[in-house]
């Protein structure tokens, strides 16, 4: 068969097939067909199976969307050009068709079955990597995770079959790790690249360099909205492929006054339209789960309260930690009115940004834009990072009015006054690694191979002082040498998916005695809040968590919470008896078989201290002193904290476990809000910071500041010691 195929295939590299249906042509002149196996075109031919009946009805519906219009025009661009840029309207079918159309060009270029091929696909976001693998496996009529699969950090679906694979930007860097050349894959896309996200960022800079050595490579960039000329200049003057929208017209209102808290606003407005306007969805803008979860709960409530009379409704929330399971949802249609002749129901999506450009939700008919999302700032001097809800750009908010006109006119409330619609937003959102602490970019960077970082081709290169900045934090941890090449040490923390401070303290832990228990505590860090607070029941949830709690601090308490989890067998009751979201312990088990895995492989020891001996949380504190001992804060005698070094007032946020205010403290993460606070943080000792980290410790420059003068005292009662032992 495969002989017979190679003979009669006339079809060469990228050959254009004008067919919606590219089976039937070619079966005709060919003797097969793409869409059905050699002999049969009914036949699946990615996995031989009949083809059933659903995939004949979504076949249908795909030829409807703007896209296959222009799929002859894209097979021949793509043909022609080693680079491609797309550009189209959100839900136009870029990232669900063209990938399949790629898919099917390549076939055909490689008539050896036996020759492993693969079409990669990055998008920004976890969600839409799982949900639109899911559908275009639907699509392709075959199981997701075999032919069709996606790749998450620390969730791998996909096997030896997969000649489709999406994947997050951060993923295909970290293969490029392993495989400079991405050999694996005989076209990239890289998806929804007007998010500008720092991974998506680096593949720019990264695929321009691998094109040029790889001339059977090809790429193609496709986005919602594009600064198109910056895009085609930075590659090379690329073909622009625009795909006409098919919008309908969206009415836009703002609000006369601003309004003072957007939440409440929102859902004022979700009953005003719930109540007044005609049938159809709607979808809500918000910033993150918590937010989410209570404004789920609160909408519900409110409708049962109006009544039965308006109609029956859904609500359902949508965010990057929320299930599977639950992220189908809001793909299901609306409910069915209560009774024949009664109201039609209506669906409301609660949704974070993912919802704006990465998945479209068909059937929304109401869009509230409150004017914010969660967005990374990054501030050099002081080394902090951190998640701020922040005004969204004009882009972003052109894009969400546009949610509304997908399936017929629609309106968009703006929760915000036309005048600060164009005075106070930005034209564009920043590209995110303007805004990024850069330490695990340029790990990542280094990893690859790429020295000068300063002649890196990025788009928008980041500023000198933050490149800078991370070069010193990686030396710092010991992961580059003075002249700024990567040391053994460096390589080995490169492997680990984490940052790099993580990285370290998992690395070093052997060394410690407790790599066992610091494999926990990475595991926990990495999840969502694992702890469950219900509205209402606070003090419950309180006292429960208050069991877990170590005295000496938040990562020990971590800890605690994860022994107790498998001590009771992984037991999802035990979990909420408790008040402990048993999804963030299962994702937690995971992380940490993941990591184990990567420790093993670098023969990096599983130990643990004795945990009657009296060193057993000793060790623990100290290999995590040895990750982040950048991440410390002083209590002052005036009763606060400010970090080290960069001398910034902090709070030991209020969900810390400890019972008292510790003289030094390191921390997970820096909060920023009105008052600055440190979440996470655990009790060290100064005795420890100076035989852990004496470079970093070292006072010579070390800003004047009351740490520097405990320091001082702590490094000249050693002497006084040494010299007392030696006499
Ligand atoms: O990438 P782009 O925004 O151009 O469109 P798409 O994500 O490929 O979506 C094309 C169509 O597929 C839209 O009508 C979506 O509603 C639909 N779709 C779906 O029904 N279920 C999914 N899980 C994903 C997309
Ligand atoms: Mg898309």
């Amino acid at each position: 068969m495969g002989m017979e195929r190679k003979r009669k295939r006339k079809v060469s590299l990228f050959d254009v097939v004008d067919d919606t249906c590219v089976s039937a042509k070619l079966a005709k002149t060919n003797g097969f067909a793409v869409h059905g196996n050699d002999t049969n075109p009914l036949v699946n031919r990615w996995n031989g199976r009949p083809y059933s009946k659903r995939y004949l009805e979504i076949l249908e519906k795909r030829k409807t969307l703007p896209v296959w219009h222009q799929k002859e025009e894209f097979l021949q661009a793509l043909k022609a050009n080693q680079t491609l840029i797309l550009v189209g309207e959100t839900g136009s079918g870029k990232t669900t068709q063209i990938p399949q159309f790629v898919l099917e060009a390549v076939e055909l270029e490689i008539p050896d079955k036996r020759r492993k091929f693969m079409v990669a696909c990055t998008q920004p976001r976890r969600v839409a990597a799982m949900s639109v693998s899911r559908r275009v496996a639907e699509e392709m009529d075959v199981n997701i995770g075999e032919e069709v699969g996606y790749s998450i950090r620390f969730e791998d679906c996909s096997s030896s079959r997969t000649v489709l694979k999406y994947l997050t930007d951060g993923m295909l860097l970290r293969e490029a790790m392993a495989d400079p050349l991405l050999e694996r894959y005989k076209v990239i896309i890289l998806d929804e690249a007007h998010e500008r996200t720092l991974a998506t960022d680096v593949l720019f800079g990264l695929l321009k360099e691998v094109l040029k050595n790889r001339p059977d490579l090809k790429l193609v960039v496709m986005s919602a909205t594009l600064e198109a000329e910056k895009f085609q200049g930075y590659f090379y003057g690329a073909p622009l492929m625009k795909v006409p929208g098919r919008l309908h017209p969206v009415e836009i209102f703002y609000t006369e006054e601003p309004e003072r808290d957007y939440l409440e606003a929102a859902i004022r407005t979700i009953m005003q339209i719930h109540m007044c306007e005609p049938p159809g969805d709607i979808l809500v803008f918000l910033t993150g789960e918590e937010e989410i979860e209570d404004a789920c709960k609160k909408i519900s409530k409110q409708v049962a309260n109006a009544g039965d009379v308006y109609g029956p409704v859904k609500v359902v929330p949508l965010y990057s930690t929320l299930p599977p399971a639950m992220q189908q949802k809001i793909f299901d249609p609306a409910p069915p009115p209560v009774m024949v002749g009664g109201s039609p129901g209506r669906k409301i999506v609660v949704s974070t940004n993912v919802a704006e450009t990465s998945l479209t939700i068909d059937g929304i008919v109401y869009v509230i834009d409150p004017g914010f999302s969660k967005q990374k700032v990054y501030n050099p001097r002081i080394r902090v990072e951190s998640l701020l809800v922040s005004p969204i750009s004009k882009a972003s908010a052109h894009q969400r009015s546009g949610r509304a006109g997908r399936t017929q006119p629609g309106k968009c409330f703006r929760l915000y006054t036309e005048k600060s619609f164009n005075n106070d937003l930005q034209p564009q959102t920043y590209p995110e690694i303007l805004r990024s602490n850069l330490a695990n970019t340029v790990l990542t960077l280094k990893k690859l191979g790429i020295d000068d970082l300063v002649h890196f081709d990025f788009m928008d290169p980041p500023a000198p002082e933050t490149l800078m900045r991370a070069l010193e934090v990686l030396n710092y941890l010991g992961a580059l040498d003075d002249d700024g090449n990567l040391t053994k040490l460096g390589e080995i923390m490169s492997e680990f998916p984490l940052d790099p401070q993580m990285a370290k303290m998992l690395v070093v832990s052997p060394e410690f005695n407790c790599s066992n228990e610091i494999l926990s505590i990475s595991a926990m860090l990495s999840i969502p809040n694992c702890f469950l607070r219900p509205r209402e029941a606070q003090k419950a949830a309180d006292e429960a968590k208050a069991n877990f709690a170590h005295i000496d601090g938040d990562h020990l308490t971590l800890l605690n919470v994860y022994h107790a989890y498998k001590e009771n067998n992984e037991d999802a009751s035990w979990c909420y008896e408790n008040f402990i979201n048993p999804r963030a312990m299962k994702a937690a088990d995971n992380v940490r078989e993941q990591l184990v895995r990567i420790m093993v492989r670098y023969n990096l020891k599983l130990c643990s201290t004795d945990f009657n001996s009296c060193d057993y949380y000793i060790d623990i504190r100290k290999a995590m002193l040895a990750g982040y001992f950048m991440q410390v804060a002083h209590l002052e005698r005036t009763g606060h904290y400010l970090t080290v070094k960069d001398k910034q007032v902090v709070h030991l946020h209020p969900s810390n476990c400890l019972n008292h205010k510790p003289e030094w403290v390191i921390y997970n993460e820096f909060v920023l809000t009105s008052r600055n606070f440190i979440r996470t943080v655990t009790d060290v000792h100064g005795e420890w910071i100076l035989d852990i980290a004496p470079r970093y410790f070292n006072l010579e420059n070390f800003p004047q500041c009351e740490a520097k003068r405990v320091l001082e005292k702590l490094y000249k009662k050693r002497e006084r010691e040494g010299e007392e032992s030696k006499n």
